[in-house]
């Protein structure tokens, strides 16, 4: 049986208008409702059409709060790679939210456990995520977490793969300037938050979604653990759900 509730939509912008439907309920359900955030070109379209909504009064944000997924070590907020750049530029630029009600990793931290430890708390003191965007690396990871023998539990750092390297190096000169490390929440941070909705896009994304939805739990496959959360919602393209009969 399957254990999340997976939606297949024609293309990237359908995926883009579902998923802003279900953020439109959740906000105009609860204004000031805490959104889990996430970076990458699979949100983009779901961007664009939260801007949309809310020019047409469909939504409103001057109340949400939000914590982003994961930021570059060694990035500051105004470097155009940096996910905190990325979101201002995107997103927050164009809604109503209060950028001080947006968190997002800091790159820079001095230390970086106790910048860590203090992202939790400001989560934890929002009263937590009420619904949590994902996007999936090739190889299965959600936010920053990789691969590996164990599921991180909180906000740590991690040192990135080569393949996430070289899939985010299209955003940089080359890839010698895509950072080798990252903070992330952990996969117990994303467990936590009440929602969770996972979107993938195109055919490179077909053979990860299988794996992680239709495979066993692995932290080698660290997207797969959400089949055991109780509310989650994965939205693919055709051309991701290809592989899954
Ligand atoms: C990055 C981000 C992830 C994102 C992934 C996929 O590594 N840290 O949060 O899900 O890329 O990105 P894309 O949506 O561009 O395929």
């Amino acid at each position: 049986m399957l254990h999340v509730n997976l939606i297949i939509a024609k293309d990237p912008a359908e995926v883009g208008k579902l998923a802003a439907d279900i953020f439109q309920d959740i906000v105009n359900a609860k204004p000031d409702c805490v959104l889990g955030l996430a970076t990458g070109s699979t949100p983009l379209p779901l961007y664009r059409e939260l801007i949309e909504r809310e020019k047409a009064g469909k939504i409103n944000f001057s109340q949400v709060r939000s914590a982003n997924l994961d930021e570059y070590k060694g990035l500051s907020g105004d470097h155009p790679q940096s996910y905190r750049y990325f979101m201002q530029e995107n997103l927050f630029n164009h809604i109503s939210i209060d950028p001080a009600n947006t968190i997002v990793p800091d790159g820079l931290a001095e230390d970086a456990d106790a910048m860590c430890a203090a992202y939790e708390r400001k989560i934890e003191a929002m009263g937590g995520v009420d619904i949590q965007l994902l996007g999936i690396g090739h190889d299965g990871h959600i936010g920053f977490n990789e691969p590996c023998d164990h599921f991180p539990v909180t906000t740590h750092e991690v040192e990135l793969e080569e393949i996430t390297r070289e899939a985010n190096k299209r955003f940089f000169n080359s890839i010698d300037e895509v950072p080798t490390a990252a903070y992330t929440m952990g996969i117990g941070t994303v467990m936590a938050a009440r929602k969770v909705l996972l979107l993938a896009t195109g055919k490179d994304k077909a053979e990860i979604v299988k794996q992680s939805f239709f495979g066993p739990v692995t932290p080698m496959v660290p997207a797969s653990i959400l089949q055991f959360h109780g509310n989650v919602t994965v939205i693919v393209d055709e051309a991701a759900a290809s592989l899954i009969k």
